[in-house]
């Protein structure tokens, strides 16, 4: 009874408090700070109340003993609610520990919003063995859990490292378009919408536009939403994703080699602009290991993590058909129309790999995981690949033809890169639009590319879900984006 009417003033004889984030707070010790944020633990004795706070910038342990602790809202504080603490900021006293170091003896401070207790507190609403699709509906509240912040925010320092590995390899970034008219990655995956009365898209890959580009601005790259109507529900698919995606002028074979050469020891085998840019990715996991904050975030979500070994693995699409043989790793049998086969008891009938067979996800996988690092496969059969990609020179008049094409493949993920030389000749381009069955009269400014001063170029795409799943050890890219979209969830 008596808490109700204890009201807090705060003492406007002590010096003057500093407001700062919690990650600002270390130069501020001893003095007096003010710090806003939500009660992130809470641990309430007779006597005294123990505060974690979290402002998003990192936590604060605060302590609250006193008049401070004898009110009516200190003794009915919940979880989650946001409080402004007033202090003194006091290193821990030697052998205790806390975050940053220090603690915050409270000296006044004001609850700014309350969160439910009982039925509807914020333990009772997110408890972390719900069933997945409840975890998903309860997204936000999730958010503010340590993992999901930690990943997130290690997702912003690796687009930070990406764009300074860019800047290093003199290359532009440009914002693309998500609402576009024509295809990149076959019509099966496009999510199509009604743009005032005009059929339209949402973007599949932004390479054709970063094409045009190479004119214009040179070498660049962007970071772009991908759309992908793709009814995968694997643990490395998103209708959404985030898609960084690089596009690299006037590369050959002898220009390549030497630039390789100046960056690893030796490579001697394909002659195009993606193995340049494979590097480029080590380069954006050294400079985010650089930053102690970064590194100190990948140490706690992925503690075995070392940064892989130059140069990659690279094994011909042949080879890796080959491996997949010798390893005994089968996929199911298709009918023509693509129905699988069963055998005499109803399973799966399983056999072996042909040159020709897509590598499915699952084979894909096991790959990976056997060998254990990352492994480019390259020189794809061109049956199987998108129609703006360059075949490998002197194929012609063999049944099976392949493109200067390769996937970056990771253990634990998959296929994170995505990438190839392009089509660089004006007439190979119609064939290519022909053979596709793909109306040139909607692509006639990517034609124009090949028009006015064509130029032999490569480029790639990144899931950067994927690439985040590799780096944080993750189970899905569900968890490496804000609000991830799956077939059927749009929500939150
Ligand atoms: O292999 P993809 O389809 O290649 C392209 O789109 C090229 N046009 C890119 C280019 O050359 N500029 O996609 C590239 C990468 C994949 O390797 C994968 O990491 C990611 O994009 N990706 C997805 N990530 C999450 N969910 C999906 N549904 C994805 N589809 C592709």
């Amino acid at each position: 009874e008596d808490s109700k009417k204890i009201v807090l003033t705060e003492d406007s004889s002590l010096p003057e408090a500093k407001k700062s984030k919690i990650n600002r707070l270390e130069s501020l010790r001893t003095q007096r700070v003010r710090v806003m944020g939500w009660v992130h633990r809470l641990r309430q004795q007779k006597d005294i109340t123990f505060i974690t706070l979290r402002d998003g910038t990192g936590y604060l342990q605060a302590v609250l003993s006193g008049v401070v602790n004898q009110t009516y809202q200190a003794l009915t504080l919940t979880l989650e609610s946001t409080v402004e603490l007033v202090g003194l900021l006091q290193e821990v006293p030697e052998g205790k520990t806390a975050p940053g170091g220090h603690e915050l003896v409270v000296d006044y401070w004001k609850l700014l919003g309350a969160a439910p207790g009982q039925e509807d507190a914020f333990t009772n609403r997110l408890n972390e063995k719900s069933d997945p699709s409840i975890l998903a509906d309860l997204r936000h509240l999730v958010l503010r859990g340590e993992t999901s912040s930690n990943i997130l925010r290690l997702r912003a320092a690796l687009l930070a490292a990406f764009r300074q590995a860019y800047a290093k390899l003199n290359c532009t970034e440009v914002t693309t378009p998500c609402i576009v008219q024509t295809m990149v990655e076959g019509g099966a995956t496009l999510f199509k919408f009604d743009y005032y009365g005009q059929p339209a898209f949402l973007t599949q890959s932004s390479q054709l536009y970063l094409e045009t580009c190479l004119p214009s601005l040179g070498d660049v790259f962007c970071f772009q939403e991908s759309f992908r109507a793709e009814n995968s529900h694997t643990r490395r698919h998103l209708a959404e994703y985030t898609h960084m995606e690089g596009e690299i002028g006037f590369i050959n074979f002898d220009q390549l080699m030497d630039h390789i050469e100046a960056l690893v020891r030796a490579i001697s085998e394909t002659s195009t602009s993606y193995l340049k840019h494979a590097i480029q990715i080590c380069d954006a996991v050294d400079i985010l290991l650089k930053d102690p904050a970064s590194a100190a975030l990948v140490k706690q979500l992925n503690p075995t993590f070392e940064a892989p070994a130059r140069p990659f693995l690279r094994i011909s699409y042949v080879d890796a058909i080959a491996w997949l043989n010798e390893h005994g790793i089968k996929h199911p049998a298709e009918d023509e129309a693509g129905n699988p086969i069963l055998d005499e008891s109803g399973q799966a009938k399983m056999v072996e790999h042909a040159v020709g067979d897509d590598i499915a996800e699952a084979a894909e996988r096991q790959m990976t995981d056997i060998i254990g690092k990352p492994v480019f496969l390259h020189s794809f059969p061109a049956e199987l690949k998108a129609f703006y990609m360059k075949k490998i020179p002197g194929q012609e008049g063999s049944k099976l033809t392949f493109t200067e094409s390769c996937d970056l493949l990771m253990p634990n993920v998959g296929e994170i890169v995505g990438g190839s030389m392009r089509i660089d000749d004006f007439d190979e381009l119609i064939a290519a639009y022909r053979r596709e069955g793909m109306d040139p009269t909607s692509y006639y400014w990517y034609t124009d590319q090949r028009k006015y001063g064509t130029c032999p170029h490569g480029g790639y795409g990144l899931g950067v879900e994927r690439f985040l799943a590799w780096l944080a050890n993750r189970y899905t890219v569900r968890e490496c984006v804000l609000y991830p979209r799956w077939p059927g969830r749009a929500t939150p």
